[in-house]
């Protein structure tokens, strides 16, 4: 009955989700069963003593003590077997265990930050090491967001001014898609996620050298993709349309007006600035809500980004 489970659940990439599926697929042939059994029963009940002449009279009965202590007994030790099974599941995801690598994740309007042990930071792509205990310890620098890995069956809210922890051990190699799951403004549907379930070789490279797009894509290319993967595409549209930051359409070597009122050009400078310090010239027009992009960039992609709006006449 597995492709059932995975018809309704879709495949488990990490231990967890073992655990959770046994209890809801439980609770699942628990339901089918007993809507086919009380079914059953009614319509035994309603052939069985229908009315058969006008004359029949419904016999007084009380009450039946042997049948009522069955329905009350069976489904009670039904109840306390889901109950205890959901609390042991309950217990085992959200308490790490001691050894786990521990990944601090910022939520914010509208990207996910992941911060690595060695202070490596990255932008909605989270990288793993497979079959390794990992801890996510989780804040948010502005509203409520959800942090939901759908195939590791995991969620928990990441809250302002507290950590949420959730660990899982990812058993899949490949990429998994991450949810915000609460509703969070604008952008809220576009608050996605990786995460990619490396080797233990594949972690060490991507520590060191970043990913391998980072690496070896040519600059206008992976421009783009940090343009779509890192939060820009929420805030700032590629065709003249205004959204909550300027648009990038031939804004390269225009002048742009800042609230300050001073002329600024739009060249390599004025957006390594407005990427690294986005509060140093805002845009008249324009609130400062750009957060800034330190350290979350490497130094190439900063360079893909400045040749990809360049390429946006
Ligand atoms: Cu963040 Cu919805």
């Amino acid at each position: 009955m597995n492709w059932f489970r995975d018809y309704l659940l879709g495949p488990q990439s990490a231990t967890h989700a073992t655990e959770v599926d046994s209890l809801f697929m439980f609770i699942v042939y628990l339901t089918i069963f007993f809507f086919f059994f009380n079914g059953a029963l009614i319509f035994y009940a309603a052939r069985r003593w229908r009315r058969k002449s006008d004359r029949e009279i419904t016999p007084h009965i009380t009450h039946n003590t042997k049948l009522e202590l069955l329905w009350s007994l069976i489904p009670a030790v039904v109840v306390f077997v889901v109950f205890f099974w959901g609390f042991k599941g309950y217990v085992s995801a959200f308490i790490p265990p001691n050894e786990a690598l521990e990944i601090v994740v910022t939520g914010k309007k509208w990207v996910w930050q992941f911060e690595y042990p060695d202070g490596t930071r990255s932008l909605n792509d989270l990288h793993v090491p497979l079959n390794r205990d990992v801890k996510l310890v989780m804040h948010s620098e502005d509203v409520i967001h959800s942090f939901f890995v759908p195939r590791f069956r995991l969620k928990r809210d990441v809250i302002p001014g507290r950590y949420t922890e959730l660990w899982f051990r990812a058993t899949q190699p490949g990429v998994q898609q991450v949810f915000c799951a609460e509703y969070c403004g604008k952008g809220h549907s576009d608050m996605l996620a990786r995460i990619f379930v490396d080797t233990p070789e594949q972690y060490e490279t991507f520590l060191r050298e970043g990913d391998e797009q980072t690496r070896t894509m040519p600059l206008g290319e992976l421009g783009r993709l940090v343009y779509e993967n890192k939060g820009c595409a929420t805030c700032h549209s590629l065709d003249g349309t205004r959204g909550q930051g300027p648009s990038f359409k031939g804004i390269w070597g225009h002048p742009a007006d800042g609230s300050d009122g001073k002329n600024y050009v739009v060249d390599a400078n004025y957006i390594r600035q407005s990427i690294l310090y986005p509060q140093a010239v805002v845009v008249k027009g324009f609130e400062p809500i750009m957060p800034t992009f330190q350290g979350l960039l490497r130094e190439r992609e900063i360079l893909g980004v400045i040749e990809y709006i360049k390429s946006l006449q």
